[in-house]
């Protein structure tokens, strides 16, 4: 190990002053393509603002075509191997995805002194800690802009442009295929399988797209954020997550009806001795900030004890946003290796961060709970006696008229309340003989302000 770290250490020594900076690029998908044709189309104009010439010199992928050709007339190669471990290669982007080749690669680059930069939250959310270890072992940075929000600079805006402010919450949308098939699902009353393929042939959406719609590819960037935004590290596997496979074009009817909609939300915030951090759909009012982003855009909001709520906005998802994101990290490490040296980046929570208790949601809401059952009488008399049973208020019923008897929706709002309560009430409706899937529970909420 000790000679891997010397070698690491004479490697990045020659990173040194040079220019051009070379990058070589693992997995030619959509996020490696965009990145490599950004970054040639713009090459002049690049040089010109930073000063630095920055070139593609290797890419590949796990199954190119024979004789393949890339950027500039590159061959696109198979093996990771001959990138990561290449004499012309000072940069190594990591656009492969998944949790198994992605470590490997990021773990040979760093050892073998490269710096790199990647836009996989997935690894950044289970192995960060271990990566950034290495990389500061190694002296070399790793940029990881583009692993939240696409195109949207949160990462630096938090870690850089907010550094100063104490933050107690970051909260918004932050999975592109997730809010384009809600957006869909509303805007065009198409179905959830239709969205998602759209999605899918968008490039917006995850190789495995439950990721995306069960919400965990959320969970891993709100995970991500909480570290840099509190600087505490986060098990997200004690992240309550639900995603959007439940939600139907009902579902945006009933909402309609109370002037709202639907949105995946992903939230932290400080809360006593700790965190509490959560993805779930909200049933957000039709005039909020959140409700008008729509499409694969993510939004943000970042709230500091000084300067205040900010909002971030803009594509979370797709190959040009995601490459631009991806290129940002590649210039800003291009310009510090031709002055003289790349260093270690020393993000808050992937260093030593203190492990913090996550605790349920501090302040009570409102709910949304909506019902399918074969309708028979005494159905809502059932339904309110177990509501009641809970100590909880109701606050409205609503149902259309003449729905199928067979699979009848209807939805019941309840007075603010907290989670454990609103799920003891739904754990008991769902026990009722009459029902045919289980209650959707979603909180809901009068301003974005009530997120935190
Ligand atoms: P794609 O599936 O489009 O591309 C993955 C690429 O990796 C493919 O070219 C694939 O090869 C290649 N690959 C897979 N296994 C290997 C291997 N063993 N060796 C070499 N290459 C390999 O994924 P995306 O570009 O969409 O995503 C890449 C990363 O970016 C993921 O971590 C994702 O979470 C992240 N990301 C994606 C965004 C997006 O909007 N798409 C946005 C933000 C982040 P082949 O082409 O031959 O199959
Ligand atoms: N699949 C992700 C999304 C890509 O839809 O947001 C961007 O991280």
């Amino acid at each position: 190990m000790p000679e891997v770290k010397e070698a690491a250490l004479a490697n990045s020594q020659q990173l040194v002053a040079r220019n051009p900076v070379r990058v070589g690029i693992v997995g030619y998908g959509t996020v490696g393509k965009a990145t490599a044709e950004i970054l040639t189309a713009n090459a002049q104009e690049i040089a010109r603002r930073i000063g630095v010439s920055v070139l593609v010199t290797r890419t590949c992928r796990r199954s190119p075509r024979p004789l393949e050709m890339g950027i500039n007339g590159l061959p696109v190669t198979r093996n990771w191997q001959d990138v990561v471990f290449a004499d012309d290669v000072d940069i190594v982007v990591e656009a492969v995805g998944g949790t198994d080749v992605a470590l490997q690669v990021l773990r040979a680059a760093l050892e073998n002194g490269k710096a790199v930069v990647t836009a996989n939250k997935a690894l950044l959310a289970q192995h960060g800690e271990e990566l950034f270890c290495l990389a500061k072992q190694n002296n070399l940075p790793i940029g990881i802009e583009a692993s939240v929000a696409g195109g949207v600079p949160v990462i630096r805006a938090i870690s850089e442009a907010l550094a100063a402010d104490r933050i107690q919450a970051v909260y918004g949308i932050v999975n592109g295929t997730s809010n384009y098939i809600l957006t869909q699902m509303e805007q065009h009353g198409i179905e959830f399988a239709e969205a998602l393929e759209q999605a899918q042939k968008a490039g917006y959406a995850e190789a495995d797209p439950s990721l995306d719609i069960d919400g965990l590819d959320a969970r891993d960037k709100i995970a991500i954020l909480a570290r840099i935004a509190f600087g505490l590290a986060v098990n997200i596997a004690e992240i309550p997550v639900t995603g959007i496979r439940q939600v139907t074009a009902t579902d945006f009817h009933y909402a309609h009806r109370l002037n709202s909609t639907i949105r995946l939300v992903a939230s932290a915030e400080r809360t006593g001795d700790g965190v509490h951090l959560a993805v779930q759909p909200w049933l957000e009012p039709r005039d909020s900030m959140l409700a008008k982003v729509d499409g694969a855009n993510n939004a943000i909001f970042i709230a500091g004890e000084r300067v205040g709520t900010q909002m971030l906005y803009g594509r979370g998802a797709g190959g040009s946003a995601t490459g631009t994101a991806v290129l940002s990290d590649v210039l800003q490490i291009a310009q510090q290796i031709a002055r003289g040296g790349a260093s270690a980046s020393g993000l808050a929570g992937f260093h030593n961060g203190k492990r913090t208790p996550l605790l349920p949601r501090p302040h009570a809401v409102s709910w949304f709970l909506r019902l399918t059952v074969q309708d028979r009488p005494g159905i809502l008399a059932r339904t309110a006696e177990a509501i009641a049973h809970c100590g909880i208020n109701i606050d409205s019923v609503i149902q259309e008229p003449h729905m199928p008897k067979d699979n009848l929706s209807f939805v019941i709002t309840l007075e603010p309340i907290c989670e454990k309560t609103a799920r003891e009430a739904v754990q008991a409706i769902n026990q009722f003989e009459f029902m045919k899937s289980p209650v959707l529970l979603l909180p809901m909420i009068s301003s974005a302000e009530e997120h935190v």
